[in-house]
């Protein structure tokens, strides 16, 4: 479903992906971890369209994806019915004035009809819980009500792949716990699961596969989460696990570094 073949990306001379190949196969759940800085969310951006290879070729459903089908405004709606992307900061991703719309916005904005609209927004209004919330303002919402707003409108378009950038962060333990059995579910639905994660303790329960990334933003391990969990000596050579902890504490993973900001 995935294709991505030798690419390169850069920010105005900042490296940020380098020589990255990777399959993703649909119904796959798969999580990029790897250090701050070290090409995850360039990644993520790259497989929603939102930036495009410098070098290489990146595929969707066997379809070379370039920048310039990306600015034509039909072929990138339809990328992202497809594909839907919550980001990092929720607060980016809400501009409507209430929950109501934003959810409708997508819809809308593939041109359904309003009744069609207003059963997926109510679907979606029950999925993630959020009926009483419709007319509320999502700037108002708590941080993890305003993560439920943005990932029904991403679902508002049922799209076949979810892409989540960090999603763990800044919730409560309890809303962790909600989003990863939500994770679960939507998986085990059939959907397609590309998350980003520094969460340690979470990441086998929302991905089988890993890819790990290390500070030279290459990919230095695509393997079972599990396998790459219980290797401790490459954890801590990416620096994602601290090794002054891991020699005084042993391998339980509490004591994995909490990158968790
Ligand atoms: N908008 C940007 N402009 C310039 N450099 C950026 C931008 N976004 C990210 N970078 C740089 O690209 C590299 C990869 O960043 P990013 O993909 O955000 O990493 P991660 O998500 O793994 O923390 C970093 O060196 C970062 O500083
Ligand atoms: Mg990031």
């Amino acid at each position: 479903m995935i294709e991505i073949k030798n690419v390169y990306y850069s920010y105005e001379g900042v490296n940020a992906l380098n020589n990255i190949n990777l399959h993703i196969e649909k119904g796959e759940a798969i999580a990029l971890m790897g250090p701050n800085g070290s090409g995850k969310s360039t990644l993520l951006k790259l497989i929603n369209g939102i930036v495009s290879a410098n070098h290489g070729v990146y595929k969707f459903d066997n379809e070379v994806i370039t920048h310039k089908k990306l600015q034509d405004t039909k072929f990138a709606k339809l990328l992202h019915q497809k594909m839907g992307f919550i980001f990092q900061n929720s607060d980016t991703q809400l501009f409507c004035s209430n929950v109501y719309d934003e959810i409708a916005f997508g819809p809308r904005q593939m041109g359904m009809n309003e009744i069609d609209t207003d059963k997926r927004v109510n679907d979606c209004l029950d999925l993630l819980d959020l009926q009483e919330f419709s007319y509320r303002a999502p700037y108002h919402l708590s941080g993890g009500e305003k993560r439920k707003v943005a990932i029904a409108c991403v679902l508002s378009l049922n799209p076949e792949v979810l892409v989540l950038d960090e999603p763990m962060n800044g919730l409560d333990p309890r809303t962790q716990r909600w989003l990863v059995e939500f994770l679960v579910n939507l998986n085990k639905a059939g959907k397609t699961l590309i998350t980003s994660t520094h969460n340690l303790e979470l990441v086998q329960e929302i991905s089988r596969r890993a890819i790990l990334f290390d500070e030279r933003h290459m990919i230095v391990a695509d393997m079972p989460t599990g396998k790459l969990l219980e290797d401790i000596d490459l954890l801590i050579k990416v620096n994602l696990v601290d090794k002054y902890y891991h020699m005084h504490e042993g391998k339980d993973h509490r004591h994995f570094h909490d990158h968790n900001f």
